[in-house]
């Protein structure tokens, strides 16, 4: 048997808070690992992703900061999680901390994507790696946009919305410019849409107008049960997968491979 294809690597990024980072990153690695293996990496102090996906801090043990910062192996810090198909490195108590470390320590910007490399046979048939940023363009994203082969960008349905990305976007440039010439914009994922504000429809059409079709048909609209499902240590693809917050992250989750295939074709094509 051939070795299977390396893992893609996604980094779920945008420098401010409260987009919808985390829970389009655990939402859509659960919808993925419907089909696929995946591995979510979680790299914002915070540990959103790690409790959302049940690991609550005082379990958390050795993740992403013992991974980035004291070269643990890859396969030291991956654990399996309650859905099948989807391990999780936690972030762990100390990655607070990483930030400053990191700005000491040799290679500082490349230290996931070496940690990534060297955890390869902890990687076999994994199909995506998926990475969740903490809300800042410092070193933790910076590490994740030099690993990532591409960055998917969730945006806030709200008024500021085409300021703030216009920020993610300058960084990507400069990330290319500098460490990874390959790094894609993915695309662009509204979330947090309201059906009954008007203001909504406005911005999706303004954010559709600039970036045309880097952004996702598919939009996520707000959900109670979206926002409920981490205090239950599930994504909401298992919480209530009827819920139109699940139907959302399913076919965001399809129309993700979707245009993955049709990319991969283009390339085959060239
Ligand atoms: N589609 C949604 N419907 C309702 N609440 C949401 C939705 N998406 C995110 N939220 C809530 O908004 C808050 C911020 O989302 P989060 O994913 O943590 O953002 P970020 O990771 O970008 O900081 C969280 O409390 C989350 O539960
Ligand atoms: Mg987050």
């Amino acid at each position: 048997m051939p070795d299977p294809a390396p893992p893609r690597i996604l980094a779920l990024a945008n420098q401010k808070g409260g987009v919808g980072k985390t829970t389009t990153a655990v939402n859509l690695a659960a919808a993925l690992a419907a089909r696929q293996k995946v591995l979510l990496l979680d790299l914002d102090p915070q540990g959103n992703a790690s409790t959302g996906l049940g690991v609550p801090r005082a379990e958390r043990g050795a993740g992403s900061y013992a991974l980035l910062i004291d070269g643990r192996p890859l396969a030291e810090v991956i654990r399996a999680t309650t859905i099948p198909n989807l391990h999780l490195v936690p972030a762990d108590q100390d990655l607070a901390g990483a930030e400053l470390e990191l700005a000491d320590l040799a290679r500082r910007e490349s230290r996931l994507k070496t940690a990534l490399e060297a955890g390869a046979p902890a990687l076999k048939g994994v199909d995506w790696v998926l990475l969740d940023c903490p809300p800042s363009l410092g070193l933790l994203t910076l590490n994740a946009l030099v690993a990532a082969e591409a960055v998917l960008v969730p945006l806030q349905t709200e008024f500021y919305a085409l300021e703030g990305v216009s920020q993610i976007v300058q960084t990507l440039e400069r990330v290319r410019a500098a460490f990874n010439p390959a790094l894609r914009l993915e695309g662009i994922v509204l979330t947090m849409y309201d059906r009954r504000n008007n203001l909504s429809e406005a911005v999706e059409a303004d954010v559709r107008a600039f970036f045309q079709d880097r952004v996702y048909d598919t939009v996520i609209p707000r959900n109670v049960r979206v926002s409920e499902a981490p205090s239950h240590g599930l994504p909401v693809t298992h919480y209530d997968p009827r819920s139109p917050g699940a139907e959302a992250y399913a076919r965001l989750a399809a129309e993700f491979l979707r245009r993955h295939r049709a990319r991969q074709r283009q390339e085959a094509r060239a």
